[in-house]
This record gives structure tokens, sequence and C-alpha cells, in this order.
């Protein structure tokens, strides 16, 4: 959560601060601001809402070569003007940027401020503007010392970034739990919180790890622990395509990104595929067969859609591998203590790879002794280097605050991991061949879906102005309601519940009415017989029933107002091919209700504090 861009070089800061923001704008949008060092002085702008006012009072042109810039997504205190970032001391000597949250701002603010500092904002990280300048004054030398003097004293995580008055061309960045990247470009450093702001200038990369200080430069960069050793750091080289921050002509990212799922599923699957053997081929796991028939167990951690995709995943596992397989809350898992056995394979599952409570999971596994895989999207993310194998879900930048194109990739890549695991156990060559043809059509099957986003549209305008909604599925389609019922919540604001179709009489089908539609999942099953019984217990209701399904059994078009067919296709991916059909059922909703399709409020993308 927020997005931190810094720079120094030899040219105007203030347009690669902007354009970074725009591209990190969707890590929070409450509030954004940018301060550049000219002549002397430090010149600070900031503003509430989104990054477009912050532009609106901005000078046409603004000169100075170093500068930070920051957007927000409140933690401490509300999105107000004064709470936006950069802070700035008293003094008017050091500007912060920060990312993370300060747990001990009270006793800080008594052994590092003098008594009188009066602080403007409701945030915790003003108090590290006046520590920083007050320290540098008191200690004198190197502006780094007195960042570490402060840094060492801080409870809590921060990714920040500090430029001095009194040290021009110089800036400081230091991470504890909130990511940091460096930029080395020809003359210029660039600092910031997500690769996405930086690789436009630049592709030679150093990521900081936790406890890590950097002093920056034009000319170059030292990287320090919090207590001053020295750091070797060596660089990397950001591989792929540039992809462009644009919406190619698409109304919003969200639907930009529904529309790319053909693509990013066959990247997902390309080159992963042994037709020869009939199974899946995952270099990145670290694991030869062996070790796999030696898994007993396996535990998947996510959080939010990431943690639903692990849902429909151990389903995917079970069904194929016959190993037992369950996905839990990652931000549950450290607190209650677990046993970690040697005999699990455990895999964290997250879109951006930085989602902290995501990573807080793989850090007490790990510290247990249990061996993590990730399935991560972005590239050379802090979870992606924690782990201890993994793979890549290639789906490109996910703009648009609510999961689609990931969502889908890590379910993909699961079907692939179940086929690996059930190959090396009873799966048969025909089974493993059937599956493998089945996962080369799946784009075809997600297009056909795709092609009916006006008769889905349709639908949305008749249920968006309803108050409530229930999202119903059985086994392997209650993941598919889970994260169905989620994308409404997050883009329409319409409240959506999920539940187990078995569910629906033990407590719910109390609040079914004629106002609540239900969605309900429908897979042309063994058990398509009992979810008719479902559609007869909600039609009983009067309940307006959407129908998501594969099955031409007759009673659905009779007892459903409305039916989104689903083509036929192999029934361990077809949570993937639904799936899709209720994003655009989302993305219509609050498209009609007029939200803020891509950043939906109160949320952001990457959960990066607890
Ligand atoms: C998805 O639409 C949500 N924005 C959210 O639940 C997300 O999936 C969750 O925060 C996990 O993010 P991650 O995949 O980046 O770890």
């Amino acid at each position: 959560m927020c997005g931190i861009i810094a720079f120094t070089g030899n040219q105007a800061a203030a347009p690669i601060l902007l354009d970074g923001l725009r591209r990190l704008e969707y890590r929070g949008y409450d509030s954004a601001g940018i301060c550049v060092f000219n002549r002397k002085k430090l010149y600070n702008w900031k503003s509430s809402g989104k990054l477009s006012a912050l532009e609106s009072l901005l000078p046409d042109s603004i000169l100075g070569s170093t500068g930070i810039g920051h957007t927000r997504w409140a933690t401490h205190g509300a999105p107000t003007n004064e709470n936006a970032h950069p802070h700035v001391d008293t003094t008017g000597r050091i500007a912060v940027v920060h990312n993370g949250i300060i747990e001990n701002v009270d006793s800080l603010r008594l052994s590092l401020l003098p008594a009188k500092t009066a602080l403007l904002s409701e945030t915790d990280t003003e108090i590290l503007a006046h520590a920083i300048a007050h320290t540098a004054t008191k200690q004198g030398g190197p502006l780094i010392d007195a960042v570490r003097t402060v840094l060492r004293q801080v409870i809590g995580t921060f990714g920040i970034a500090v430029i001095d008055r009194d040290n021009p061309g110089t800036l400081i960045v230091a991470r504890s739990g909130s990511p940091v990247i460096l930029g080395i470009g020809d003359g210029e450093m660039f600092a910031a919180s997500d690769v996405s702001a930086l690789s436009r200038y630049t592709r030679e990369l150093v990521h900081l790890d936790d406890g890590e200080v950097a002093e920056l430069t034009p000319q170059g960069f030292t990287v320090t622990t919090l207590d001053a050793s020295p750091r070797e750091k060596k660089s990397t080289h950001l591989q792929g395509q540039l992809e462009e921050h644009d919406k190619a002509g698409y109304a919003h990212f969200l639907l930009k990104e529904i529309n790319e799922q053909p693509e990013t599923v066959k990247r997902a699957i390309s080159g992963r595929l042994d037709e020869a053997f009939s199974t899946a081929h995952l270099g990145g796991l670290n694991l030869q067969a062996r070790d796999l028939l030696d898994v007993k167990r396996i535990v998947i951690l996510g959080c939010g859609s990431a943690l639903y995709a692990g849902m429909a995943g151990a389903h995917m596992i079970e069904t194929l591998a016959r190993i037992p397989a369950t996905a839990e809350a990652a931000a549950e898992f450290r607190y209650r203590n677990p046993v970690i056995e040697a005999s699990t394979l455990y895999i964290a599952v997250s879109q951006s790879g930085e989602t902290f409570d995501t990573l807080a999971a793989i850090r007490e596994i790990k510290r247990k002794g249990g061996f993590v895989l990730g399935l991560v999207n972005s590239v050379g993310s802090t979870i992606a280097r924690e782990v201890d194998g993994g793979v890549y879900m290639h789906a490109g930048p996910e703009v648009s605050v609510a999961s689609t194109k990931a969502y889908t990739s890590m379910l993909t890549l699961f079907a692939l991991i179940a086929l690996l695991l059930g190959r090396t156990r009873d799966l048969s060559v025909q089974q493993g061949s059937g599956l493998v043809t089945s996962l080369h059509n799946l784009p075809v099957q997600i297009d056909y879906v795709l092609q009916q986003h006006k008769k889905i549209a349709s639908i949305a305008k008749k249920i968006a102005h309803s108050q409530s909604a229930f999202f119903i599925g059985r086994t392997d389609g209650y993941p598919v309601a889970l994260e169905g019922a989620q994308k409404l919540k997050e883009i329409s604001y319409i409240h959506a519940e999920a539940y187990p179709a078995s569910e629906l009489k033990h407590g719910p089908l109390a609040l079914v009415t004629e106002k609540t539609p239900c969605v309900v999942i429908l897979q042309d099953s063994d058990l398509l017989a009992k979810n008719i019984s479902t559609l007869e217990e909600i039609n009983a209701r009067s309940a307006p029933i959407i129908a998501v399904t594969d099955s031409d059994e007759p009673r659905i078009k009779k007892l459903a107002a409305h039916v989104i067919d689903i083509p036929k296709g192999d029934a361990l991916l077809q949570p993937i091919v639904m799936g899709v059909a209720l994003q655009l059922l989302a993305y219509h909703c609050a498209l009609h209700l007029k939200r803020d399709v891509d950043q939906p409020r109160n949320l952001a993308k990457s959960v990066t504090v607890e």
C-alpha cells in the first residue's frame, strides 16, 4: 500500500516523479504529493484525492533534479492535505515519504524530538521528518548516519525515501517490511516501492532487503545495514517486454485485464506442458519427482482472491493427485502457532508478491524448517525472492485493484501442479493427456464467455440496484462463488455473500427474498440433481436466479431468471471459465452504478501492511 518514487540525476525530477506516481497509483489513491530540491530549498506540493488533484495544483515547470513522491493509502489519519506525504520537518530541511506503519510514535516523540515540536498532521510518518532533521543537526556528519540512528529506534514497518536541503543530490532510502527497489540509470539513480515505476527508465535493479539503508547520488549508490555494516548488492536485469501502462482502448484497466485472459492463460501454460509424458513441467519448483512423491499434505496460503484461488487449487490437487490439500487465510496462519511438517508442501499464492500477511506466513513456515513454494505474478517481488521455489504467472502487470487475470492464472497454475502431482501418482497417461488437451483449449473456452459480455451486461442492469446478493456453489463451485461475491463487493459495493449450496437452508435462506438475486454455480456433474433442488429452494422464495452453468438440463432454464452459458469442458477447469463470467457480471454492475471500477473506495492493490 502507498507508492514511493524517488529520483536524483541531472534532468528535471518532477516529470519522472509524476510518471512514477501514475504507475503506482493503484497502490493507494487517497492523496499524493511530491517534494523537489531546487536552489537551496525544498518545494513541497501535496493534495488529498487522486493524483489528478495534485497535478492540477502544480506549476507548469518545476526545476530541480532531486525529489521524492508518494501516493497514499491512509493508515494513520484521514486522507487530508495535511496527512498527505511528503512530510517536511519544521525547519524545512528534511522531507520524507513512507510506506508502512510506525508503532512506537509516542516513544519516538519523547526520545527523539525537542519537547516543543509541533506536529502538523495525524500521521505516523511526520515524526520521521522531525526526528531525522533534529538528529542530523545534533549529530552532524552524513545524513545517512542520522537516518540510521532514527530507524534503529523505530518499531514497525517502513519503506522510506528522504531528501535533505543541506545535501543536494543525495537520496536516502531504507527498507524494513515494505519494498524498496533501486534503479540504476546512466548518471542518475531511482528508487521506488514497485518495479512498475522504474521499468520505463532502467532495467538494472537492486532489491533492498529488510534492515538495509541505501545512499543514492547521480553517480551511484552504497548499501549498508542499519548498524552501518557495508552490504554488497548485485543488480538484476529486468527481463521481458516493457508493458505499456495504458488501457489499450478499453474503458477501464479492469475490462482490459478481463479481456486479456485468453492470452494470459496461454502464457501461464506456455512451455510448461509435456505432451510426451502427459504431465506438466515446472522447473522453478526446485523439486525432483522423488521429492514430489514424499509430499503427504499440501497447505496453500493466500489472502483475498489469492485465498479463493488456493481453495480451488486444493480441490484440483485432491481430485487429481489424491493428496490431502487445504487452503488457509495467510493472515491467520502465524497467529495460531501452526504445526509445520517436513512432509507437507506449503504453497503461497500472491499476485503482487508483496502482501504482508502472506509474506509473514512464509517466514513462519521457513523459520520452523518447512518448504514453501510461491505462485507469484510480480517478478522479483519479495515473496518471489524468499520462497524455496515457485512458478511465475506471467500475467503481466495487473493495474486494476480487483484481481482478474492474475486470479485465473493462479487457477491455471494450480491445474498444472495438480497434473504434475497426479502424474507422479495414479493419474493415467490417458487422463493426463485429456487434461493437457483441455488446458490448451482453455483460452478458447474463456473467449466464449467473453463473447457473452452484452448478455451479461443486460443481466447486470437488472440486479445492479439490489441491496444484497447471494453466490451459491457446491464443492469446487464454492470457491467460484466466493470469488464472484468478492468481485461484486469490491467494485460495485453491493453486499454479496457466498455460501456452499448445502449451507443455504442452515441459516441464510432466511434472507432470500424476491429482492436478493442468487447467482448459482451449476456444474454439469453427478451433483446436478442436488443443485437443481437448491434452485427449487431459492425459487420457492421468489429470488431471481442467475444460473452460471455448462449443463443443458431444461429445469435450469425453467427455474432461473437468467442463464449464463458456459461451454462444456474438462470439469477440473470449469471453475476458471465460470469465474470469468462472474468478473463480467461484477464489472457491468459497477459500470451501471457508475463506480470507480479500477480504484474502488477504501482498497489498494498491494496490501503491504498487516
Ligand atoms: C482481489 O480482487 C483483491 N484486490 C485482494 O483480495 C487480493 O487478492 C489480496 O489482497 C491478495 O493480493 P496478492 O495476490 O497481491 O497477494
